[in-house]
């Protein structure tokens, strides 16, 4: 899948964010050329115990394939048991996160907590392996702090247990979202294994995606905070690596890709629940555009999509 994507000049991979990267948000990310997706963290033992809202969360349509569905848990029966339900919505791979930070969910020694228990770590990918029909992959960080940074021998023990391949994001558990990704260490875990890996972490121009290829030697790039409002950055990344340069849309197009993504969230969840989703994308989309910032407040109680529109109006009308 990683090889076939790049042959077809797709370099980066959409990364899952939770509350995120939906249907709609991954469907347009796909639509802009990105290599694959991957459903938000689905909660295995949700998914065991019947929760509906949770299986939702994995229901894939063919605009966003190949996708991957996430799992995120601790338990290795667990995630074994889960794993035939996600199989019945078609994934082209299974991951599981053992990077999210979140204490509620590090509190359950999942995410980022089995980075300091490499054993059950491995456990789950061996059992997730046994079940799978697809491939199960890894979203790992490079350690739980600095002071237990293990991400080489955790990435080799992730390779043993059966793992397809590994997204590395390239912070500790205790660094959470900054300081810089250590691209080094990305390296590192590259260089010791013969899987693919894919290298995360602050890629947000063109340019942040040459240097992590340059940097770390890894196979595919995985994007996340970076196409926040901006799904066409897939487009730029894969124009700027294939010819050298990458264009930005004006603002006009990047409005309208808004109003189109809104209506899509509205149409998916209706417009009253739907709204409340618009809003926080919207403030990605106009976020440092010229004429939003007085307009932030009233992005934030956004109530209808006509209003959205309006306001987007009000910006196409100001100097570029
Ligand atoms: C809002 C948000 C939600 C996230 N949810 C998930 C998730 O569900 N599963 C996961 O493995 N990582 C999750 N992440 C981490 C991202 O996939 C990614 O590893 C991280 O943001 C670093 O990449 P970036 O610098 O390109 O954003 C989330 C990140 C953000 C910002």
């Amino acid at each position: 899948m990683i090889e076939r994507a790049k042959k077809e000049g797709e370099f980066a991979s959409l990364a899952p964010m939770a509350g995120v990267t939906d249907h709609v948000f991954r469907s347009m990310c796909k639509a802009y050329g990105a290599a694959f997706t991957v459903t938000e963290m689905v909660s295995a033992k949700a998914l065991t115990l019947g929760d509906c809202k949770s299986r939702t969360l994995m229901s894939l349509s063919d605009e966003e394939r190949p996708a991957g569905i996430q799992l995120f848990g601790s338990d290795p029966e667990i995630i074994a048991e889960s794993i035939g339900q996600a199989l019945q919505f078609n994934p082209a791979f299974i991951d599981i996160n053992m990077g999210c930070p979140a204490p509620k969910i590090v509190r359950g020694h999942a995410g980022s907590a089995l980075m300091k228990d490499p054993g059950t770590a491995q456990k789950i990918v061996s059992e997730a392996v046994k079940r799978s029909n697809v491939p199960v992959s890894v979203k790992m960080r490079i350690g739980w702090d600095e002071e237990t940074k293990n991400h080489v021998e955790f990435a080799k023990a992730m390779e043993a247990a059966g793992a397809a391949f590994l997204t590395c994001h390239g912070r500790t558990r205790a660094q959470m979202y900054a300081p810089p990704a250590d691209l080094q260490a990305i390296a590192e875990v590259k260089r010791a294994v013969s899987i693919p890996v894919i290298g995360n972490g602050d890629v947000f121009t063109p340019q942040d995606a040459k240097k992590m290829y340059e940097t770390t030697g890894c196979d595919l790039i995985a994007v996340g905070r970076g196409c926040l409002g901006r799904p066409w950055l897939f487009r730029q990344i894969n124009d700027y690596l294939l010819t050298g340069s990458f264009s930005e849309p004006d603002k006009s197009e990047k409005m309208r890709v808004m109003r189109l993504h809104a209506k899509r969230i509205c149409e998916e969840k209706g417009e009253y629940g739907g709204i409340l989703e618009v809003r926080k994308h919207a403030l990605w989309y106009t976020k440092g555009m010229r004429g939003a910032a007085k307009l932030r407040n009233r992005f934030s109680t956004l109530s209808s999509l006509r209003e959205l529109d309006l306001l987007s109006e009000i910006i196409c009308g100001q100097d570029a």
